[in-house]
């Protein structure tokens, strides 16, 4: 071909174009990612490229500085108004001249690849459901009578390719002064979902906005909040933040709560506006932290258990604390999050829940099961996410089961006498030395050793607030190992096991990990209270990991999978050591941090997820932990540290 060729890098697609064709035109037709939100009107600046020029041997092309256009008066204005970093044209501006590499920076791309997994390598690719246009409107015309959101329409067919559009009263109300304040040109946040028919107008700002889009991915726990703010066009995580559910309050765990509800008229009132002004709240903090306004929030993704989805909805939860414990739907939801009173958002904003699994194994399992693809599996993987609840899957590309079980609030630090939420100054890491029995631990914040030089530096900083679930773990399984604790849990005097560090309290003992009582810091202990509030978590998770064992006739599994809510990474050899968990391979036991989290943010950012798990949560069969007469046999057994009957061969070795 005599016509210029094109490469575009980093993708390295090619293709031959005719002299005078636009870099964005040419970028369309090879399925280049390159963005544009104007649909190449020179105004949103986010198709920018950087031409290459010199040899290109690699590519076969020698590129003349000739080989694209001048500046045309479009960029200069753009460049004169805002200024385009040296070196970059914009793509919709620029036309081929002749042979040319052309590179595309990672901020005009548009399906950037944002979930990435260390344990699978897995990539998720953004097709969230909003986006924005930029569109410009006929003027109303005296011939023509047509409304402003029909014109609206009409403008965002012909330059979209967009079909039917609805936008509620809410946005009506704006749309006449916005569009006319724009001089008829206006950017519009479209949204629509798989289960839309039509898009709907989320928000609209007069001319072509400045302002990104962002989404919430929320992991609503009994315990605590954990929230991601997430960019809508790429997916980066912009903030992440968690609080305590003040719904602790009224239960610690979900089936207190349930009674709560029964026992008060109007409790369960109480208990969704209580989680509706917390969720209010983290928006309002998690905005502020990165820096953005909480109306640029336009959609939000709950995944949550079965309890904290009805009580977020406002459903009374009765019927899930009495077999057969129907929800009042498993379905996943679309719905306004006005609808919940979620009014510190965009009114606008968009929600969608993901589907329940059954009565007592909600939508948090739902998104585990999305990140971490039991039923992509080739080998038998058990993935457990420790919470309040527990969620656990087991299963395989044939078949995957799940039930949940109620471990109590101990693994996310509650319930603990130094116990507290994943959060700077929090424990989260403990050694003991099994000679001296002395501890070192490191705080959340900080990534120094108490026993090394500059620790001073961190407690000035961070200090040392408390223990979180993951630092407790630890405790208990270092305790084990350091021969404080014997095999029922039962913490040694100071005489049995050698080290003043276990005094008296009451008739039991306590450990002392941290005594900062002499600068007025905390004293920090491991109580007999501690350990038995851990163990009583531990059995009813090891018993409902049993319990999906027996169901699907084996006594090993291949890999164990262990995620956790909010924080730091769950030790995968001391879960082991405490007898969490089956006995596997030590390096068949990965840790995935906050899988439902991560599942919520995947969601957010593809609708074929969204498809995929409503799919996947049909196929699941699910196992009903309270009415299972083996529940109670196992979780007897499993309060042992590790197990009373089961051998833990992978342990000793
Ligand atoms: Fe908007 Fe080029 S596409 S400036």
């Amino acid at each position: 071909s005599t016509e210029p060729l094109v490469i575009f890098t980093p993708s390295g697609k090619r293709g031959h174009f005719p002299a005078g064709t636009p870099i964005l035109t040419a970028a369309r037709q090879l399925g280049v990612d390159l963005d544009s939100v104007c649909g190449g009107r020179g105004i949103c600046s986010k198709c920018q490229i950087t031409p290459s020029f010199g040899e290109f041997s690699k590519h076969g092309v020698t590129v003349q500085e000739d080989a694209i256009s001048e500046w045309n008066s479009v960029e200069q204005r753009y460049k004169d108004k805002r200024g385009l970093i040296d070196g970059r044209r914009l793509g919709c501006q620029a036309t081929v001249q002749g042979d040319i590499v052309i590179d595309v920076p990672p901020e005009s791309q548009v399906h950037r690849q944002v979930v990435r997994k260390a344990a699978s390598d897995r990539t998720i690719t953004m097709d969230p459901a909003t986006h924005l246009y930029y569109v410009e409107v006929d003027e109303p015309d005296m011939h023509e009578p047509t409304g402003d959101l029909e014109r609206l329409e009409r403008a965002l067919q012909e330059q979209w390719e967009i079909g039917s559009i609805t936008a509620d009263l809410k946005i009506l109300t704006r749309l006449q002064t916005v569009l006319r304040k724009g001089k008829w040109a206006a950017t519009v946040a479209l949204h629509k979902s798989h289960k839309d028919e039509a898009h709907k107008v989320v928000e609209i700002w007069s001319g072509m906005t400045e302002d990104r889009i962002y989404g919430l991915a929320i992991d609503l726990g009994s315990t605590t909040i954990a929230a991601h703010l997430c960019d809508l066009r790429n997916g980066e995580v912009k903030a992440s933040t968690g609080v305590m559910n003040p719904q602790i309050r009224f239960g610690e765990d979900l089936m207190s709560r349930v009674s709560y509800a029964m026992m008060n008229p109007g409790g369960d009132q109480e208990m969704t506006n209580a989680v509706r002004t917390a969720i209010n709240g983290l928006t309002e903090a998690i905005a502020t932290e990165a820096g953005i306004r909480p109306f640029q929030i336009l959609e939000t993704v709950f995944v949550c258990n079965p309890v904290m989805h009805h009580l977020l909805l406002g459903i009374d939860p009765v019927e899930l604390g009495q077999a057969p414990f129907a929800l009042a739907t498993s379905e996943s939801l679309a719905l306004n999050a006005r609808d919940l009173d979620l009014n510190v958002m965009n009114e606008n904003a968009q929600v969608y829940i993901l589907p329940c699994i059954a009565g007592h194994v909600g939508a948090d399992a739902a998104a585990v099961a999305l990140s971490e693809e039991p039923d992509k599996s080739e080998d038998l993987v058990l993935v457990v996410d420790v919470g309040t609840n527990a969620e656990i899957l087991l299963g395989n590309k044939e078949r995957v089961l799940a039930c949940s079980s109620p471990t109590g609030p101990a693994f996310e630090g509650a319930q603990i006498s130094s116990g507290q939420r994943a959060a700077p100054g929090a424990i989260e890491r403990i050694e003991i030395n099994p000679e001296t029995k002395e501890p070192r631990f490191r705080v959340i914040g900080s990534d120094i050793w108490s026993d090394e030089d500059g620790f001073d530096a961190v407690i000035a900083t961070t200090g040392i607030t408390g223990i979180c679930g993951s630092g407790i773990i630890e405790a208990v399984a270092e305790m084990r190992i350091a021969g404080l604790l014997d095999p029922k849990g039962l913490i040694g005097s100071a005489e049995q096991t050698g080290t003043s560090r276990s005094i008296p309290e009451g008739r039991t003992h306590s450990y002392v990990i941290h005594d900062g009582s002499a600068e007025g810091g905390p004293v920090i202990t491991v109580t007999q209270g501690d350990i038995r509030a851990i163990q009583l978590a531990k059995s009813a998770l090891y018993a409902g990991a049993r319990l999906l064992m027996d169901e699907m006739g084996v006594d090993t599994v291949d890999r164990v999978v262990l995620a956790g809510a909010f924080g730091a990474h769950i030790s995968t050899k001391h879960a082991m050591v405490l007898g969490m968990i089956p006995d596997a391979p030590l390096d068949k036991v990965t840790s995935a941090g906050n899988a439902a989290g991560t599942g919520a943010r995947i969601a957010l950012s593809n609708l074929g997820a969204r498809v995929e798990i409503e799919r996947i949560v049909r196929e699941i069969t699910k196992v009903e932990t309270a009415i299972e007469p083996k529940f109670q046999e196992h979780f007897v057994n499993a309060n042992a540290i590790p197990h009373a009957t089961d051998p833990f061969p992978e342990l000793a070795k």
